[in-house]
């Protein structure tokens, strides 16, 4: 187990950012990972999965932990349903392509998600009509300070839109090691009511879809929209798509009776910061290396040689726009560090 010194952290940022860790290690088992706790317990730690949710603005001066825990497997089965347990350090996707191989169904709908399985509760990973909660059963983490193994429910994890207990009063004391999934086998809850998926489906002719259906639309959907981050660097929605109070929306919607919503409940409604993003002009808008993507507003990129800190100021720009032209707030989704 070696410590790296002054560690270039571009290959493990969907963003692909070339700023460096002080120290940097890449933890492959759960009895590393403790012996590591055990003697950095007290230093400043960086908690690394797939590294698709953040933008390193600034070099980091701490032990970055690289969590490389690998495996899947079955813990429990019925005739109807399978429960999985898939490591931390997996690849998202990588289960998602396993779980239609074994016609376990329930996340063909979060197909080609950046990230790694690990960080998917910290912010309820969602797409298309499904979030992670909608199937998740348990997982595992270890307690960073004491060493202890916690295992949270569902319950415990209290999810919410792209937010749990992760980003909130356990933030930062917990390292995700595992999570399980509830997936049927059998008579699968097909979600296919999400208008793109729908008309996808109809574009490929399919009348009565399979999960391996669903995920191919989806995948079909996200490439048509999404970059790629091999080939242009990203973190997927920048921003969270705001909600606003009834009478906030009553104001906006009859400035702009086109935008579109979701109404969340009779006191809520969210608003699509890309259509927002978009009506300010930055579609496609390019500032040195660091821009807005021509086919999602939500998603900034990196052209190849944007600093974090220039994308941030791109961010900075669009949010106090929006602001201005809109009087909604709009808050990043991804971790700024
Ligand atoms: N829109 C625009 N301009 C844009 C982008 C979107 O006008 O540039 C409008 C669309 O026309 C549509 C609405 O906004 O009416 C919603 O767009 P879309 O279906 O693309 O979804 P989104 O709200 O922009 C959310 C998630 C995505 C997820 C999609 C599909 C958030 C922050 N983002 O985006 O998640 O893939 O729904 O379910 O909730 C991610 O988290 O990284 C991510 C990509």
């Amino acid at each position: 187990m070696k410590i790296e010194e002054n560690f270039s952290l571009k290959d493990y940022n969907t963003f692909g950012i070339a700023c460096k860790a002080s120290q940097f290690i890449s933890v492959k088992d759960s009895a590393q990972l403790v012996a590591i706790l055990k003697n950095h317990a007290q230093n400043n730690l960086l908690i690394l999965g797939g590294g698709s949710n953040m933008l390193l603005t600034q070099d980091v001066q701490a032990l970055v932990l690289h969590i490389a825990l690998k495996g899947i497997s079955i813990v429990a089965e019925t005739n109807d349903h399978v429960i999985i347990e898939a490591m931390a350090g997996e690849n998202w996707h990588d289960l998602v392509t396993y779980c239609i191989s074994n016609n376990f169904g329930g996340i063909e709908n979060l197909s080609l998600i950046p990230g790694n399985v690990g960080t998917a509760p910290v912010q309820n990973i969602g797409a298309y009509g499904v979030e992670l909660q909608d199937v998740f059963h348990a997982c595992k983490a270890i307690h960073i300070k004491t060493q202890q193994e916690h295992i949270f429910t569902k319950e415990a994890c209290k999810f919410g839109y792209r937010d749990s207990i992760f980003k909130q009063e356990a933030k930062g004391a917990f390292i995700i090691t595992s999570v399980q999934l509830k997936l049927t086998k059998k008579n699968h809850l097909l979600k296919t009511s999400y208008g793109a998926i729908a008309q996808k489906l109809e574009e490929n002719n399919i009348k009565n879809p399979t999960i391996k259906n669903i995920s191919d639309a989806v995948i079909q959907i996200r490439q048509s929209k999404l970059p790629d981050p091999k080939i242009l660097g990203n973190s997927g929605s920048f921003f969270k798509n705001p909600i606003i109070s009834k009478a906030q929306f009553s104001t906006f919607i009859e400035n702009h009776p086109d935008a579109p919503f979701y109404k969340i409940s009779d006191a809520e409604y969210k608003i699509p910061a890309g259509w927002l993003i978009e009506k300010c002009g930055f579609k496609g808008a390019r500032f040195g290396d660091a821009g807005v993507h021509k086919n999602q507003a939500l998603v900034l990129v990196n052209y190849g040689n944007a600093t974090g800190k220039q994308i941030w100021e791109l961010a900075e720009k669009i949010r106090d726009t929006v602001y201005n032209t809109f009087q909604i707030k709009i808050m990043p989704e991804v971790n700024i560090i």
